[in-house]
């Protein structure tokens, strides 16, 4: 199976994408964690990338374009792979396409987690993620069991530096400008699915469920 996600931030993206990958055993490739991870280390996208991150805008497609294409050749995703948080231009979307077809595969399902503004800034106002092993957690709705401490590999819980309002607020207003379009570009070529994020964790994976046994 090949799905992308696609919602704004706080939709639940990463969050099902965890669940989903165990359940089906499917590659999780996240832009965004891959982003992150490159800041960390310093490297040249990282250092392409940063700024942009920081502010809550969006990295070149260039950029984005060259790092999926790259996790894409590798065997992990032989059995299938949820892309979330790619793509998010209707640029990267083309090259997406272009890069599938050359591997002779296509897109199964495109799944848009409608959510909305008060939810999601509260989701990632609240949102905690493991610095280790980058399993997400909130400080309300999903505890650690001990505060402050990864369940899985007791690494220490941060919050991501572009969480704060001011960014966030940024961040969907550029999901609103640049990516949003999307949903009406796979809604033409009947790829969309749409779920409510809004709702809670296991309600939003059993819709999930559902959706994957009709395909
Ligand atoms: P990225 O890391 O992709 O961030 P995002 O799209 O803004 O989305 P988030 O990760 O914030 O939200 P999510 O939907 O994954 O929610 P989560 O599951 O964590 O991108 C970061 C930056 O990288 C971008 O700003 C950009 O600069 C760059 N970038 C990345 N991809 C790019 C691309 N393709 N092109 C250009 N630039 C790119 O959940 C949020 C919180 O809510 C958590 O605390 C969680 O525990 C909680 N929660 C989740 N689901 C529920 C639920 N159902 N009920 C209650 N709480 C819930
Ligand atoms: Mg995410
Ligand atoms: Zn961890």
């Amino acid at each position: 199976m090949r799905i992308i996600l696609l919602g704004p931030p706080g939709a639940g993206k990463g969050t099902q994408a965890e669940v989903l990958s165990k359940h089906y055993s499917l590659a999780h490739i996240s832009t965004g964690d891959i982003l992150r991870e490159s800041v960390k280390l310093g490297t040249v996208v990282g250092l392409k990338a940063k700024s942009y991150m920081e502010k809550g805008e969006l990295v070149p497609d260039e950029v984005v374009v060259e790092i999926v294409a790259d996790a894409l050749k590798g065997d992990s995703v032989k059995e299938g792979f949820i892309l979330d948080g790619f793509p998010r231009t209707e640029v990267q979307a083309a090259q997406l396409e272009g890069v599938l077809q050359e591997a002779g595969i296509g897109i199964d399902a495109v799944i848009y987690f409608k959510t909305s503004e008060e939810v999601a800034v509260a989701r990632l106002s609240g949102r905690r993620v493991c610095s280790k092993c980058r399993a997400i957690y909130h400080a309300k709705n999903m505890p650690p069991k001990i505060d402050r401490i990864c369940d899985k590999c007791n690494g220490k819980l941060i919050q991501r530096k572009d969480d704060e309002e001011k960014t966030v607020r940024n961040r969907l207003r550029v999901y609103d400008k640049q990516t949003a379009g999307l949903i009406d570009y796979y809604r033409t070529k009947g790829l969309l699915k749409e779920v409510s994020g809004d709702l809670d964790v296991q309600e939003v994976f059993e819709i999930l469920k559902d959706i994957f046994a009709k395909k």
